[in-house]
């Protein structure tokens, strides 16, 4: 294909994915090998077991993209790969694999932050949907994932600011350990999502920590909440039973409450920043920007600014994302050498 075309590679955490991005937007290719069903019954990510399902699963999942690209190999100008935030073990696989294949195809080889990855998802569009808009600078892009939460002002490609971020739990960390201790599935925010859609949410109260005068969020005491609940409802049974399983109508109850806990701070401060900052866009991203709650309150209340939030399969973790980020990364000339290592705790 004409243009300038990105292998990218993805492998942060428990998803094995490849992509083919023509231009920095357009999606030739993709293909996400999730583990999900792996690692459901350690109730979470071991990353032991992700690193080792990585080198099992990245060559098919490379050719899988490769096989949909016109052209193959010679297709393609540039490799990509997240090289942080994320699990040291998991992070390796895709960064070796993609040393390898750029050194032995003399291609240049670009670093993506993962969380540069989310906001880039926004830029995507398949060869379906050419007339796509790129969202308009200055934007303000909530981040929301199972490790992270935060609040980025972005001018243009490549300049970013932090404004705020969560002190402790992630907001979908806070999702999945509140639907653990209910009794609900892993990953425990679909599950939430599911037994919480159409529930009236005002039928339980739980805290709202607004830390005033800050962008910043605080999910810990949510979830301690939740579990006091929870503590109270089963007293001594607590051990022994679930509650989704003994009580699912207070259940739903529950995870509507949490739910609009957490969708109500998120959305409150992402709409002050972009009022104060003058944003033209506000930009959706990571996991939890599939939940159709935060969707559908953030949109409202952002009125007139537009919100901008990709479909769900570019909301989780996918190499689509990071090959568009490359992209832009690569036009200011951004480029890494072989020194480039996994970075595990990297910052935007
Ligand atoms: O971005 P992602 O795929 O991986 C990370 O980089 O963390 O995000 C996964 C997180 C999990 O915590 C999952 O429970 C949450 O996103 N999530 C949701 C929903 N779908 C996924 N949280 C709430 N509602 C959803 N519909
Ligand atoms: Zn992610």
């Amino acid at each position: 294909p004409a243009g300038f075309t990105i292998l990218a590679i993805e492998t942060s955490c428990d998803e094995t994915a490849a992509a083919v991005i023509r231009d920095g937007r357009e999606i030739v290719a993709n293909s996400v090998a999730s583990q999900i069903d792996i690692h459901q019954r350690y109730g979470g990510v071991v990353p032991e077991v992700a690193s080792r399902q990585h080198i099992l699963t990245i060559t098919p999942v490379i050719n899988t993209v490769l096989a949909q690209v016109p052209g193959g190999w010679s297709a393609i100008n540039a490799v990509a790969t997240t090289y942080g935030p994320g699990l040291a073990g998991a992070l390796l696989t895709g960064i070796n694999t993609a040393k390898a294949i750029a050194w032995s195809r003399n291609l240049p080889f670009i670093g993506v932050n993962h969380l540069e990855g989310h906001i880039y998802a926004s830029w995507l569009h398949t060869a379906k949907d050419l007339a796509y808009q790129a969202p308009e600078f200055p934007c303000v892009a909530l981040i929301v994932s199972g490790g992270h939460t935060a609040l980025v002002l972005l001018n243009d490609h490549g300049d970013y600011r932090l404004l705020g971020q969560t002190r402790d739990d992630a907001v979908g960390e806070a999702f999945d350990k509140v639907a653990r201790i209910m009794g609900l599935g892993y990953p425990g925010g679909p599950q939430m999502e599911k037994v919480a859609r159409g529930v009236n949410p005002g039928a339980l109260k739980l805290p709202r920590a607004w830390l005033r005068g800050t962008y910043d969020w605080s999910f810990s005491g949510l979830k301690t909440a939740v579990l006091n609940v929870v503590n109270d409802r089963l007293g001594e049974r607590m051990e022994k039973v679930k509650l989704a399983e003994v009580d699912p109508a207070f259940t739903a109850q529950l995870a509507a409450a949490f739910q609009d806990s957490a969708v109500d701070v998120l959305v409150q401060k992402t709409v002050a920043a972009a009022r104060e900052y003058k944003a033209k866009t506000i930009i959706l991203a990571g996991g939890v920007a599939a939940n159709t709650a935060l969707r559908e309150r953030l949109s409202a209340t952002a009125k007139p600014i537009p919100v901008a939030y990709p479909p769900i399969w570019l909301c989780t973790d996918n190499a689509a994302m990071i090959g568009a980020a490359a992209y832009y990364r690569y036009q200011a000339g951004v480029q890494q050498d072989w020194s480039l290592d996994a970075t595990p705790s990297l910052k935007l």
